[in-house]
Formats: structure tokens, C-alpha cells, sequence
């Protein structure tokens, strides 16, 4: 058993943190995550209004135990975000904010109304406006995780931020798939991890079995910083690129982004159906290094249980001992 801070602030067992992955989660994920005594995120970044409150009714109905909404805060509307806090989650996740947001009275809302707050960071300028802000966990992602991430990666990120908003807890992310790495990331002062890319590999997850089977195949050699997926789908991301796998898509464009401009509707609408149809060369996949680490799709739970042997694995049989007098 490994219990930390966040255990209590969350009310989970386990502190293992499913990042709110957009449209790659689910209310069956996020329940499988919480279930597993981990703390599930739902991803709204597709979501408007009472398709959140339908989400937030589906995870209720699959869990009675806590979980989160994600918001994408460059991007988030009013309306969304009233509707997320009138869903009570236990926390609220953000992200992405721009520099001339106020998080201040975003943080204060979902505090009055019950939740914690969470918010990722990629810098430590960022982690201490958002700590100064209210924030009460503040989660460092590193450079190598899935998505859009910054530009350091999480064995440097995660210490800098921690020593930056100490007392404030702080979650690792980025390139944390098994047990090792939570082990680590509780060496480097974190108070557990946050995933993504190794839930993503899940029975559970919403996506198509060719993309669990493309992240189960990929080496962790094979991905790549790129504003290619942001471009083809029409959003500029304050201070990210995403880490995406260099398949045919992004070679095909890679230099050639005023070409993918000059296209756009008609490449968004090739990329889209790709996705829908399985072809996992002709749209973008959003997966991080430690795809390196994944060999097989497994449960959500599976995924939290094994994580946690080996961290005390490595914590009780590997590091402990290796202290001398
Ligand atoms: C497909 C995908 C979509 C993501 N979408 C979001 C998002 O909407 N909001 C967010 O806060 N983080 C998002 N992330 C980042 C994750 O929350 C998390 O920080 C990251 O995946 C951690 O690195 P890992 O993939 O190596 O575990 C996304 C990541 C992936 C792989």
C-alpha cells in the first residue's frame, strides 16, 4: 500500500491519476479508474454543456467513487465550466491556460463549489502563478509524456516545481507507465503520478483497437514534437506542441506546414476519417515515450494493481536496502 497526501485530499487509496485525455476518455474509463481506488479525469475538450452533465450522470452511474472533470483553460467557455462545477466532481483539472487569464476566480468557483483543483504545468513559472492562484495540486509534466507538453522533460520538471510550491502537493507526468516510475516520481518528491498515454491501452479507453495496438507496437523511439496535429485541427495551443507518433501524416507534412495550411479542409476531413476508420498512418496519434514501456492493452485496473506492487517492489526490495549506516 503506498498512501500520500493525495490519497486524503482526493479521498482515494491509490495515487494513481488518470489524465482528462479529451475525446480518449470516457465515463467507462474514468470509472475504471476510480473503481480501481485510482482517481479518474474526464477529458472535455469535445464536450459543450449538457454533453457534460451526461458524462458526469454516465461516471456516476458506473462509480460511487471520486472523480474528476479536465478543462482546457485557453479554450474553456463559461457555460461548460457551469456545468462541470454544477456536476460536483471532487476536482477540477486544468490545463493550458493563457497569460492573461485570471485563475484566481476560476480556482475560487470550483472551491466554492466543493472541488479541488488541479492544475498542469510544463514550467515552473507556471506552477507558482497557479499555487499563488489557489491551486491545491499542482501537476508537473514532463517533455516526454503524450499530447501537448512543454519543453523539460519530468525527471528535472517534477523536483523544480516540487521545491518551487512546496507545501503544495505535486503530481509527475509525463513518460510514467509502471510501477518504476511511480517509484521514482515519489523519489523526486511528487505525491503520486498522473497517466496517460499507458491508460490509453486499455479495454476501456474509447479508441480504436489499431491505436492501442500502434502504442503496444511503438519501440518509444518513434514519436515526435509537432504543431502538425494543431494546425490540421485549427487550434493554436499556448506555449505546447504535441508529442505525436511520426507516421505517414507527419513526415508527409513535417516542412510543408504552410502546404497543410493551404489544405486544411480538406487534410482535417482525410485526418478525421482516418481515425474513426482504424487507419493508423493517415491521421495523428497522440501517445508519449513510454509507449516504450507498453506490451500488451490491459484493464484500467490491472494497470493500477501491478503499478503499485512493483513501486513497492522497487521501494521495499530495491531501495531501501541499498541504504548503509
Ligand atoms: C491523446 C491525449 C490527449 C490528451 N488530452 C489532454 C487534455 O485534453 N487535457 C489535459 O489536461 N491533458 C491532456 N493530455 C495530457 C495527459 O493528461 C497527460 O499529461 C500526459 O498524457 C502524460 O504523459 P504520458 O502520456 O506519458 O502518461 C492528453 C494526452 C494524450 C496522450
Amino acid at each position: 500500500m503506498i498512501h500520500t497526501r493525495i490519497c486524503d485530499l482526493l479521498g482515494i487509496r491509490h495515487p494513481i491519476v488518470l489524465g482528462g485525455m479529451g475525446t480518449a476518455t470516457s465515463p467507462k474509463l474514468v470509472a475504471a479508474v476510480s473503481n480501481a481506488g485510482g482517481f479518474g479525469t474526464l477529458g472535455t475538450s469535445t464536450l459543450r454543456g449538457e454533453q457534460i452533465a451526461a458524462a458526469a450522470r454516465a461516471i456516476r452511474e458506473a462509480t460511487d467513487r471520486p472523480f474528476g472533470i479536465n478543462h482546457l483553460l485557453f479554450r474553456m467557455n463559461d457555460d461548460d465550466y457551469a456545468q462541470t462545477l454544477r456536476a460536483r466532481p471532487n476536482a477540477v483539472a486544468f490545463a493550458w491556460a493563457r497569460k492573461e487569464q485570471d485563475l484566481r476566480s476560476c480556482f475560487d468557483r470550483a472551491h466554492d463549489a466543493g472541488a479541488k483543483v488541479m492544475y498542469m504545468v510544463s514550467t515552473v513559472a507556471e506552477a507558482s502563478r497557479a499555487a499563488a492562484a489557489g491551486a491545491d495540486i499542482i501537476i508537473a509534466q514532463g517533455s516526454e509524456g503524450g499530447g501537448h507538453v512543454g519543453w523539460i522533460a519530468t525527471m528535472v520538471i517534477v523536483p523544480m516545481v516540487v521545491s518551487a510550491v512546496s507545501p503544495a502537493p505535486v503530481l509527475a507526468a509525463g513518460g510514467i507507465a509502471d510501477g518504476r516510475g511511480l517509484a521514482a516520481a515519489l523519489a523526486l518528491g511528487a505525491d503520486g503520478v498522473l497517466l496517460g498515454t499507458r491508460f490509453l491501452a486499455t479495454p476501456e479507453a474509447p479508441l480504436h483497437a489499431n491505436f492501442k495496438q500502434a502504442i503496444v507496437d511503438s519501440d518509444g523511439h518513434d514519436t515526435v514534437l509537432t504543431e502538425i496535429h494543431d494546425i490540421a485541427s485549427g487550434q493554436v495551443w499556448p506555449g505546447a506542441m504535441a508529442r505525436v507518433q511520426r507516421n505517414a501524416v507527419i513526415e508527409r507534412w513535417t516542412g510543408r506546414e504552410w502546404a497543410l495550411r493551404e489544405n486544411l479542409a480538406e487534410v482535417s476531413r482525410a485526418l478525421g476519417e482516418a481515425r474513426r476508420s482504424g487507419d493508423v498512418n493517415n491521421t495523428t496519434l497522440l501517445f508519449g515515450q513510454d509507449a516504450g514501456l507498453i506490451d500488451s492493452v490491459k484493464p484500467a485496473a490491472e494497470i493500477v494493481e501491478t503499478m503499485l506492487a512493483q513501486a513497492e517492489e522497487v521501494i521495499r526490495g530495491r531501495l531501501a536496502p541499498s541504504v548503509r549506516a
